[in-house]
């Protein structure tokens, strides 16, 4: 691993899951832990680049000289990666964000004994990688697909929507929570599987790809 693949490039990072509020001691989340999004930014920093993670709430301190910008809802995380966006060369959005927040998040805690079941109405969130990839001279933008099934469609039908150059596509049931992962990225050229190994190998290989894709390398 040649350690200066990415010197002197601001790498911006999403990682871990989102929190949505539902009242003030409830929400709605996932089981995304953080480590692939953690492990992709202590590669890109040993890769020389200067790396700011935006991460939802996980139990990890951030990696040696990474800039971490700690937020909890998905509203909040595209607040802070719209802030950063534009003077990013480099966006990989790893967080498992929530698609959907509840939109009459209650002031103060829901009481059992008011009646009925409160109904809970959701609305949807921005989609952070697709508005960042929208920017006019916006960063490189790499996105994660984290599926059960249909890999390959999924995540390619992904990376157009989204219109970003590279996805890296895993089976929740390979990585999600763990601390190994299988990892395919597709992009303009195709397909290219890695082999199964834990989320630290893979994160160097996903930055060498970047590093290849992005030129000067
Ligand atoms: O659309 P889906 O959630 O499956 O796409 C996954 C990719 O898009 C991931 O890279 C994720 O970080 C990103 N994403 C995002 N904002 C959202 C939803 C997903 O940045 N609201």
């Amino acid at each position: 691993f040649t350690p200066k693949l990415l010197a002197g490039r601001k790498v911006l990072i999403t990682a871990g899951p989102t929190f949505e509020a539902i009242d003030p001691v409830r929400g709605i989340t996932n089981l995304s832990s953080g480590r692939m999004g953690y492990a992709v930014a202590r590669a890109a920093r040993q890769a020389g680049a200067e790396v700011t993670l935006v991460s939802g709430p996980v139990g990890f301190c951030p990696p040696q000289g990474v800039d971490r910008i700690n937020v909890k809802s998905a509203l909040d995380m595209h607040a802070a990666v719209m802030a950063q966006a534009a003077g990013a060369d480099v966006f990989i959005a790893v967080a498992a964000v929530a698609d959907y927040r509840v939109a009459n998040a209650a002031e103060h805690k829901l009481k059992k004994d008011t009646g009925g079941i409160p109904p809970i109405e959701l609305v949807e969130n921005p989609d952070i990688l697709a508005e960042v990839a929208a920017l006019k001279n916006g960063p490189f933008c790499v996105g994660f697909a984290a599926e059960s099934r249909n890999l390959e469609e999924y995540a390619q039908t992904k990376r157009r929507k989204k219109k970003i150059p590279l996805i890296a596509g895993n089976l929740i049931q390979d990585g999600f929570g763990g601390e190994d992962n299988r990892l395919v990225l597709f992009d303009d050229a195709g397909s290219h599987p890695l082999a199964p190994a834990p989320k630290s190998v893979l994160a160097r290989q996903l930055v060498e790809h970047i590093a290849h894709l992005t030129g000067k390398h």
